[in-house]
């Protein structure tokens, strides 16, 4: 079956603490693992860096909810492609 890996950036609209992260990523991880989708967050200076690769439908599905997360803005996507294997394990 073939994959969509789409990597993009985003801001974050307030200042995000270790708490505020570890909720993002206890949630993301979450719903992740239940559309089988996996991939990286990255959080530096404010911005953010996401890789999520998965199900084509599946990743269509997440960007939709994370275009309207009012927790960042400047949502840019730098790639997105359909690949054989996931980089990243689920
Ligand atoms: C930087 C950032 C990364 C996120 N990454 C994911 C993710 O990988 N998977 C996910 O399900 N939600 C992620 N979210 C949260 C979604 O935007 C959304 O709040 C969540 O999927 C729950 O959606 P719902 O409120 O419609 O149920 C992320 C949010 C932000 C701000």
């Amino acid at each position: 079956m073939k994959l969509r890996r789409v990597v993009y950036t985003s801001k974050a609209t307030s200042q995000f603490n270790k708490r505020d992260l570890l909720d993002l990523l206890h949630d993301s991880r979450a719903y992740n693992s239940l559309d089988h989708i996996s991939g990286v967050l990255i959080q530096k200076d404010g911005y953010f860096l996401q890789i999520i690769e998965g199900e084509s439908d599946k990743i269509i599905e997440l960007l939709g909810r994370l275009v309207i997360d009012k927790r960042h803005s400047h949502f840019n996507i730098i790639s997105d492609d359909i690949v054989d294997n996931h980089l990243f394990s689920k």
